[in-house]
């Protein structure tokens, strides 16, 4: 899933981004995504960190969830926001232009469900240890926080072969973006760090892309 450093090139034009990272992850992220909001009960509150056009955001609002979607990228919640339109689900889901470092701003224990899809790539070493601190005050105890993105892989062979995949894309995306993503170093013990228990931990073949679930003790 190295592709992923892609998406930065699909983010620059977000109406091809849905169709772009279909055909870039060959519809295996709609069965992580799928998988992931399958720990989500009817009538949860739930927020979506970096909801972009909604992929996440609409999975658990399916499961009749109440969402809220946050974003720093107005064309990315626009399609959002007509997406949800189309599939008659915007009684279920709020979106707000707003970045994780505006979370200071939710209410403690307000939320049953914190979760991400492809965001923390995106997010700084410190803007990751302020997320998940976040996360943790504004859940309710017991609260889950769902996670599914691109990491580093513990083993030094599958890390030299993730870093020969990635590195031409990482150029070629550099330079028609002039930015990249950063794949998530040591990501379960982030969570441990901000005080979460793992439940569950899968990651693919070459370790490099993750589906977590933490719970709030
Ligand atoms: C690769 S997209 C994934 C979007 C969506 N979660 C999905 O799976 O389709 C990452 C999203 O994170 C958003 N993002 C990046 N930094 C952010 C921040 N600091 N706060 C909130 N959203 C952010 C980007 O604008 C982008 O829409």
């Amino acid at each position: 899933m190295s592709t992923y450093i892609l998406m930065k090139i699909l983010e620059s034009t977000p109406s091809r981004y849905d169709s772009g990272i279909r055909i870039l992850t060959l519809g295996r992220l709609d069965r992580v995504y799928n998988r992931l909001t399958s720990h989500i009960k009817r009538g949860q509150r739930v927020l979506d960190l970096g909801c972009g056009t909604g992929a996440l955001t609409l999975y658990a609002a399916q499961k009749d969830a109440k969402v809220k979607g946050i974003d720093i990228n107005s064309q990315m919640l626009e399609i959002a926001k007509k997406r949800i339109s189309e599939a008659n689900l915007s009684h279920r889901i709020d979106l707000y232009e707003m970045g994780v470092a505006e979370l200071g701003s939710e209410e403690s224990e307000s939320y049953d469900v914190v979760m991400s899809g492809l965001c923390f790539s995106e997010l700084s070493e410190d803007e990751i240890i302020y997320t998940l601190r976040e996360a943790k005050r504004i859940l309710k105890p017991r609260g889950l926080v769902l996670i599914a993105d691109e990491v580093t892989p513990k083993s030094l062979s599958k890390r030299l072969i993730n870093w020969l995949i990635k590195f031409p894309l990482v150029i070629f995306t550099h330079l028609i973006t002039q930015t990249t993503t950063n794949t998530v170093k040591n990501l379960p013990e982030k969570i441990n760090k901000a005080g979460f228990l793992i439940d569950s931990i899968k990651l693919n073949k070459i370790e490099n892309f993750i589906e977590l679930v933490g719970k709030k003790p």
